[in-house]
C-alpha cells in the first residue's frame, strides 16, 4: 500500500509527533508514505518524496510542521479535484492521511472520489467528532503560563490586564486558560458580553478581593449587539474572518468606565510555536496509529478522534461543516457571565 501524507491550514504543536506516528506505524505495516509539502498546495504541483524512518528520527518534540502547510482547498482551484486525481494515478497512493482542522476536513470530504483519512489538529479545538485536537492542550498551557505572568505585573502596578488569546470562534482556548490562571473575567465568542457587566465586576473585584484584575478575551468574543463597536474583519483567502483587536477595544473601555489603568496583551501565534506538551505528544502518536490502522482496513473517508479513553473513526461527511465550540454547561461559570 501507499499513502499520501500533510499537513493543511494553520501549523500547531504537535504536527510533526503526528507525522512520525504515521510513518513509523506504516513502516511496521509495509507501507510506503510520500509526504506532499505545503498541505493540498504540494499534491496540486505534484511535489512528494517518500517518507523514512530517518526522515522523522528527532521530531517528535519539535513544533511547526517538516512537510510545511497552507490553506488550499483543491475544491476552491479550477481544475483542483482533477489535479488530485492526477496525483493520486501518478504515485500509485492508496489514499491520503491529511492532517488538518475544520478547512482542510471539509476540503478533504468535498474530494468524493479521492480516499482520505482524517487526523484532526488545530489549537481552536473546534474540530466536531473528536474530545480534543492536536496542538490544542499546548496553545492553553502556552497561554496560561503567560497570563500567570501578567497576574504577577498587574499584582505589583494594581493594573487592570486584559488578555486577548486565539481560538477563532471557538471559545475553548479562553475557558480553559481563563480558568487555569484564575482570570476574573473571561469573555468567550459562545456567550455575547455586556461591557457594563463586565465592568461591574471589575469594580466588585477591585472593591472585595484585590486592586487589580485579569480579563482573558478570545479573539471572537462578541458584544451584546449595540453595547460595543467592532470593526468589520478581512477576509482571508477562504473566507474566514482575520480575528484580532478586540482586546484593545475592550480594554479601552475598562479604562474608560473604571478609571483603573488598563493593558492589553494579544498573545497571537506564540499560542501555535514550539514543542508540544506531552497530552499532544500522546495524542498525535495515537491519532497517527490510528490513521494507519483504518487505511490498512481499508475504512476510507474517516476522521480518527479522540473519545474519553478510546480513539474512534468517524465519518468526514459527519464532521465537515460541525464546528465544536463550548457548550452552555462548560461556559455557565461567574466569571464568563458576569451576572
Ligand atoms: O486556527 C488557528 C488560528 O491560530 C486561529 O486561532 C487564528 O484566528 C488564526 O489561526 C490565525 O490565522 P493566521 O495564522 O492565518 O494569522
Amino acid at each position: 500500500m501507499r499513502l499520501g501524507i500533510l499537513t493543511g491550514g494553520g501549523d500547531c504543536p504537535g504536527l510533526n509527533a503526528a507525522i512520525r506516528s504515521v510513518v513509523r506505524s506504516a513502516d511496521d505495516a509495509g507501507i510506503t508514505v510520500l509526504g506532499f509539502r505545503d498541505g493540498w498546495r504540494g499534491v496540486l504541483d505534484g511535489k512528494a518524496h517518500e517518507l523514512t524512518l530517518e526522515d522523522v528520527r528527532g521530531i517528535l518534540p519539535r513544533g511547526g510542521t517538516i512537510l510545511g502547510t497552507s490553506g488550499v482547498q483543491p475544491h476552491r482551484v479550477e481544475g483542483g479535484a482533477d489535479l488530485v486525481r492526477e496525483a493520486v494515478d501518478v504515485h500509485g497512493l492508496h489514499g491520503f492521511v491529511v492532517i488538518g482542522g475544520e478547512g482542510t476536513m471539509g476540503a478533504s470530504a468535498e474530494l468524493s472520489d479521492v480516499p482520505v483519512i482524517g487526523v484532526p489538529k488545530t489549537i481552536d479545538n473546534d474540530i466536531g467528532g473528536t474530545d480534543a485536537s492536536i496542538g490544542f492542550w499546548t496553545a492553553a498551557q502556552i497561554a496560561t503560563d503567560l497570563i500567570d505572568r501578567l497576574y504577577s505585573t498587574a499584582e505589583s502596578h494594581n493594573r487592570v490586564m486584559v488578555c486577548e488569546v486565539m481560538g477563532r470562534t471557538a471559545g475553548w482556548i479562553g475557558l480553559t486558560a481563563g480558568i487555569a490562571a484564575g482570570a476574573d473575567v473571561i469573555l468567550l465568542p459562545e456567550r455575547p458580553f455586556d461591557i457594563d457587566l463586565v465592568v461591574r465586576r471589575i469594580r466588585r473585584v477591585h472593591a472585595e478581593r484585590r486592586p487589580f484584575s485579569i480579563v482573558v478575551v478570545s479573539e471572537g468574543a462578541t458584544p451584546v449587539p449595540g453595547t460595543l463597536e467592532l470593526p468589520a474583519y478581512e477576509l482571508d483567502e477562504n473566507g474566514w474572518p482575520k480575528l484580532g483587536g478586540i482586546g484593545r477595544i475592550v480594554a479601552d473601555r475598562i479604562q474608560a468606565m473604571t478609571r483603573s489603568e488598563t493593558r492589553v496583551t494579544t498573545l497571537g501565534h506564540v499560542q501555535r510555536g514550539g514543542s508540544p506538551v506531552a497530552y499532544d505528544r500522546v495524542l498525535a502518536t495515537r491519532l497517527g496509529a490510528a490513521a494507519v490502522a483504518a487505511a490498512s482496513g481499508e475504512r476510507w473517508d474517516v476522521m480518527v478522534g479522540e473519545d474519553g479513553p478510546r480513539i474512534r473513526e468517524v465519518p468526514l461527511a459527519d464532521v465537515a461543516g460541525r464546528a465544536s465550540v463550548v457548550p452552555q454547561d462548560r461556559w455557565a461559570i461567574p466569571e464568563v457571565l458576569c451576572e
